[in-house]
């Protein structure tokens, strides 16, 4: 995977071209073995396609941050906290790549949004799904509710790939990607739609909840 982080000023004048839309994408496995990397390289072949996007990618894998909340973090949690807040907070929008665990998304990814807040806060986030036969989506219809209560609007259309380890080739390319790529090019498309314009809504009148 290709990790990258942007944190640029924001440019957005009428009778300019828009800065690049900043879109971190959430890797929610942390799970030792995981197939997520496969799942992420080819979401990030599709966002290579938009050079408006400025993307971020967060690896949950890499960000230990404990089950036990605190108002009064000790400084290594902190410093977990100062590794993903300020990152998620510079995000236009957000894409959610969760597997599927007991008909729910993974622990990892609910810790994080419980950590987290504002940074959440009208916003676009859109998902990529996987895992047996429902493809993840029971993960993704859960999500669309705890993101509801972050102020965040999640995106109608998703990727999802049922029983993934079959659709992907030893090195990783899917096999037959017209479908998925045609669900990641809608995903994107009505992502980009409410990214634009939730972050000229905000720059005319910020969101206060
Ligand atoms: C603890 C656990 C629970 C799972 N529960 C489900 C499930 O309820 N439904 C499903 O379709 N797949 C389920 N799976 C299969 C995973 O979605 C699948 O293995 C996926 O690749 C896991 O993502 P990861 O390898 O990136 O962690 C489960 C896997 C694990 C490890």
């Amino acid at each position: 995977m290709d990790i990258t982080t942007h944190v640029s000023a924001q440019v957005n004048t009428p009778s300019e071209a828009p800065a690049p839309l900043r879109v971190a994408v959430i890797v929610a496995s942390n799970r030792e073995g995981r197939f997520a990397p496969v799942i992420a390289d080819w979401f990030l072949s599709r966002t290579a396609e938009h050079d408006d996007l400025d993307i971020d990618v967060i690896d949950l894998a890499g960000i230990d941050l404990p089950t036990a909340l605190s108002f009064n973090p000790s400084d290594e949690v902190k410093a977990l906290l100062a590794q993903v807040s300020p990152r998620l907070d510079a995000a236009d929008a957000f894409v959610v790549l969760t597997p599927e665990y007991n008909h729910s998304f993974p622990a990892s990814l609910k810790n994080l949004i419980d950590w987290t807040g504002s940074e959440w806060h009208a916003k676009p986030v859109g998902f990529v799904s996987y895992g047996g036969m429902s493809g993840g989506l029971r993960a993704v219809e859960q999500l669309r509710q705890v993101f509801a209560e972050m102020h965040a609007t999640t995106i109608r259309d998703t990727v999802s790939f049922h029983g993934p380890r079959a659709h992907f080739d030893d090195d990783g390319r899917h096999k037959d990607p017209s479908a998925p790529n045609t669900a990641a090019k809608a995903l994107l498309n009505q992502l980009t739609w409410w990214a634009h314009a939730l972050r000229n809504a905000k720059s005319a009148r910020p969101y206060t909840g």
